[in-house]
């Protein structure tokens, strides 16, 4: 039935969330003690991360946003990836954390990396939430990662199939992967 709530497996309950987040708050604030922070979260996905992990850093940060859209299939991205929503400000010099929901195939993240790295910043570095190590196919420094999951596709905490999910507290399994 279409209007079964179509979610599987937990793979991430909430308490985990909330514990990792914070451990990663504590490691970032000590990594960038005395400098200057600007965290770039990518839209829509990594909302509720990077407001959680925003709120786990101690000291002076900043946030920024930016929106892509990678053309592809409903669950593969393809590489080519067009800029929606761009950085309100110049980066140069500056220390940027790119903050991510999943890095799934990577390529997404490939383009991001060379896109804001060619625009000087002092630092650029990576914090995903998520990652799935059996998707990889590009090679992309991930500084900070929250979990590995399997290869599954993921919804929930700011993760969405068709827009929707995004609300569950946890990140669970699409139950029925006919997408
Ligand atoms: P990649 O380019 O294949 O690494 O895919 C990157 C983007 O696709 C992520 O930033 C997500 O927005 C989306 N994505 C990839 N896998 C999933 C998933 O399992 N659930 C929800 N979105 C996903
Ligand atoms: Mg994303």
């Amino acid at each position: 039935m279409t209007d079964q709530p179509p979610i599987g497996e937990i793979l991430v309950q909430a308490d985990e969330l909330k514990e990792r987040v914070r451990a990663l708050g504590r490691q970032i604030s000590a990594d960038y003690t005395g400098r200057d922070l600007l965290l770039v979260g990518v839209l829509k996905g990594a909302m509720f991360f990077l407001a959680d992990l925003m709120r786990s850093i101690d000291g002076p940060c900043e946030v920024d946003f930016m929106a892509v859209a990678s053309y592809g299939s409903a669950t593969d991205s393809s590489g080519v990836v067009r800029i929606l929503k761009d950085l309100d400000t110049p980066i140069e010099g500056r220390n940027v954390l790119i903050v991510e929901d999943i890095v799934d195939s990577g390529l997404t993240l490939q383009y991001l990396l060379r896109n804001l790295g060619a625009r000087d910043p002092g630092s650029l570095e990576v914090c995903a939430l998520l990652t799935k190590p059996e998707r990889l196919v590009a090679e992309v420094p991930i500084r900070y990662t929250g979990f590995e999951i399997p290869n599954r596709f993921a919804i929930g905490y700011g993760l969405d199939h068709a827009e929707r999910w995004r609300n569950l507290p946890y990140v669970a399994a699409l139950a029925d992967e006919g997408c």
